[in-house]
């Protein structure tokens, strides 16, 4: 062994600037000259740190190697660094390289896999925009009822009532939002045998009953593709007539609504925006339209005309407790009654569901009398995941999507980013500290949609020279979701201000929790002079300057009105900041002297 190292020693080894050279353009000869001079492997089983060198040093004999050099050659890739240990015979490298990754992660990605990180973040966008399910069983164990499944199911078979059986049903979805309301309302009307009739509307945008008729009205014309008033060919004519004319229309359309409804007592509200496009739009469309909008007054019949469309209708209202402060709730009552009609056997033809969705919980105390007493009383509820390990499992589903679409065959780069990719997501889930992260947001808020933003950052923070989830990233990725700090961070104040901050600490700590300016000057002179540990003298103004850059930064808040008679520095102020917020600051800038001086409060 001594021999052999004499031996590498005295051989006449090139200087290391060249050995580096050799090593950096990535020749081919290197490894292949490792394995094949030193006689007894034995030897070298444990990796020098200066490997490059001995390298080097063996440079003179690899004549013999030239031929087989062309099998060895490296990528050119970065990730050279993590196939440091070079295995012992050039024949087994080869497959060693493509499994090394899996055990060791390389910090900077290898050029060819690239694209596939680009096809790894896609498939994490489109999965966050359809979260994989979870097993909701193993999470929580066979006794918690998996909630938003029993909703699914049985909002399910509540729509299915009414459009295979006909039957007219009204229920609300209540749950808190990013629970998954509206997924699964989506979801149960995706899974229907026959396509319905589906007239959405929110509460936000459809303020008043006129918009939301209308809007209505708009739905189901495009939906059905023709008039739904069938018995009154006269109102259809009128209105074809009156629709070269559709401010007039509206006016008079308004006024005969408000006396009907008492929605809009001022009449001035704003124009349908389909009306005012109607000229725009080709001769056929425009006929269309002015069948599809009939006079405002006529709307409401139209409801009740629902049950007999060609095809069973759901309306699905979203926002529905802003629904209920509408005037007279009379939309709600005209849809819930028909409905209940439906279900009654008096409607004819096709069935009808009325879906509310809502985040409100007392919705139904919003509810007048007689809209109660129409309204079936069905409340579904939906909730948020109820458990950390919810969320580790949706994180690690979510990352760990996959980059090969379903069907397609996997090559050998998609399977070595696969391994890779793999590896990286369990030990990010795996990791505590991705966890206690986790658990922060979790604390705050269950939203679904605070988890995507946050997810959606994470993932575009993936890059070729960082390819891997990490902490960090979820760290930064949560703080832009969060508030930014009230405050500048206080450890950055110049020395005089944190000083004036101390001194208000100790104001604080002795009664006082409003203060001056000389209350606190006095407090700092005091210190330098009976202190052997003072804090610096300042020079003159700086305190001053000090103090008003405090009230600036509103670390000091004026306590009282500023009144004339009063000098600036007997001002009363009170400290915006808390003594930990303070101890934090201090700690970080670790002058003894401070420290100290705070300690003393
Ligand atoms: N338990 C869950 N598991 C997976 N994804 C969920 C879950 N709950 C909600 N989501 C997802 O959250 C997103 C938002 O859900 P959705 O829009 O249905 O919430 P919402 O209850 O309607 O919220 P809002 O009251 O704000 O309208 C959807 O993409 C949905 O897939
Ligand atoms: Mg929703």
């Amino acid at each position: 062994m001594l021999a052999t190292v004499r031996r590498n020693q005295g051989s006449p080894a090139p200087p290391p600037t060249a050995s580096a050279r050799i090593l950096a353009t990535g020749t081919p000869r290197l490894p292949a000259a490792f394995p094949s001079t030193i006689g007894s492997p034995s030897k070298r089983k444990p990796p020098p740190p200066s490997a490059g060198r001995q390298r080097g040093a063996r440079t003179p004999s690899p004549d013999p190697l030239q031929s087989r050099l062309p099998h060895v050659q490296l990528p050119e890739s970065p990730s050279r660094a993590t196939l440091r240990a070079i295995p012992a015979s050039p024949s087994k490298r080869k497959g060693k390289q493509v499994e090394r990754p899996a055990d060791e992660l390389p910090r900077i990605l290898p050029d060819h896999l690239h694209p596939l990180l680009e096809r790894q973040k896609r498939a994490i966008l489109k999965s966050l925009q359809h979260p994989p399910e979870i097993d909701e069983i193993e999470v929580y164990g066979e006794d918690y009822p998996p909630t938003n499944n029993a909703a699914y199911e049985q909002l399910s078979e509540l729509l299915t009532g009414s459009v295979v059986r006909g039957e007219g049903n009204s229920c609300m979805l209540i749950g808190p939002s990013g629970s998954g309301k509206t997924q699964i309302v989506e979801k149960a009307i995706a899974q229907l045998p026959s396509k319905p009739i589906v007239v959405r509307l929110s509460g936000h945008a459809q303020h008043n009953d006129r918009l939301a008729i209308r809007e209505i009205a708009w739905q189901l014309a495009q939906q059905t593709g023709q008039s739904f008033l069938p018995n009154d060919p006269e109102d259809a004519e009128d209105e074809e007539q009156s629709a070269p004319a559709p401010a007039e229309q509206q006016a008079e359309g308004d006024a005969s609504l408000d006396a009907d409804l008492d929605v809009d007592a001022d009449g001035d509200d704003d124009e349908n925006p389909f009306v005012e496009r109607a000229p725009a739009l080709p001769p056929a469309e425009n006929a269309r339209l002015a069948i599809t909008l009939p006079p405002p007054a006529h709307l409401l019949a139209l409801i009740s005309m629902i049950p007999t469309l060609p095809r069973p209708t759901i309306i699905v209202l979203d926002g529905f407790d802003l629904f209920a402060t509408h005037a007279r709730q009379a939309l709600l009552y005209c849809l819930l009654d028909t409905a209940q009609a439906c279900r009654t056997g008096t409607g004819s033809g096709s069935g009808m569901a009325v879906v509310g969705v809502t985040a409100r919980v007392d919705t139904i105390n919003l509810l007048e009398k007689r809209v109660k007493s129409r309204f079936s009383g069905r409340m579904i509820r939906t909730a948020c995941p109820a458990k950390m390990e919810h969320w580790v499992q949706l994180a690690q589903a979510v990352l760990g999507a996959s980059v090969v679409s379903e069907g397609a065959k996997e090559g050998a780069d998609e399977k070595e980013w696969g391994r890779m990719w793999a590896k990286a997501v369990e030990a990010f889930a795996g990791s505590e500290d991705v966890v206690e992260a986790l658990k922060e947001t979790y604390a705050l808020t269950r939203d679904f949609q605070m988890f995507r933003r946050i997810m959606t950052r994470l993932a575009l923070d993936l890059s070729p020279s960082s390819p891997f989830p990490t902490i960090e990233k979820l760290d930064s990725a949560t703080k832009s979701q969060r508030c930014p700090p009230r405050l500048a961070p206080l450890d950055t104040l110049p020395y005089p201000a944190v000083c004036l901050l101390i001194a208000s600490v100790h104001a604080s700590a002795s009664g006082h929790d409003t203060f001056t300016f000389e209350m606190l000057h006095d407090a700092f002179k005091t210190q330098v002079r009976t202190s052997q540990s003072a804090p610096v003298q300042v020079a003159g103004g700086g305190v001053g300057m000090a103090f008003e850059r405090l009230v600036d930064l509103r670390v000091f808040v004026p306590a009282a009105a500023a009144a004339g008679s009063v000098a600036k520095e007997f001002a009363l102020h009170r400290s915006g900041v808390d003594r930990f917020e303070v101890k934090k600051a201090v700690d970080v800038i670790g002058q003894l002297s401070l420290k100290r001086w705070f300690t003393k409060a």
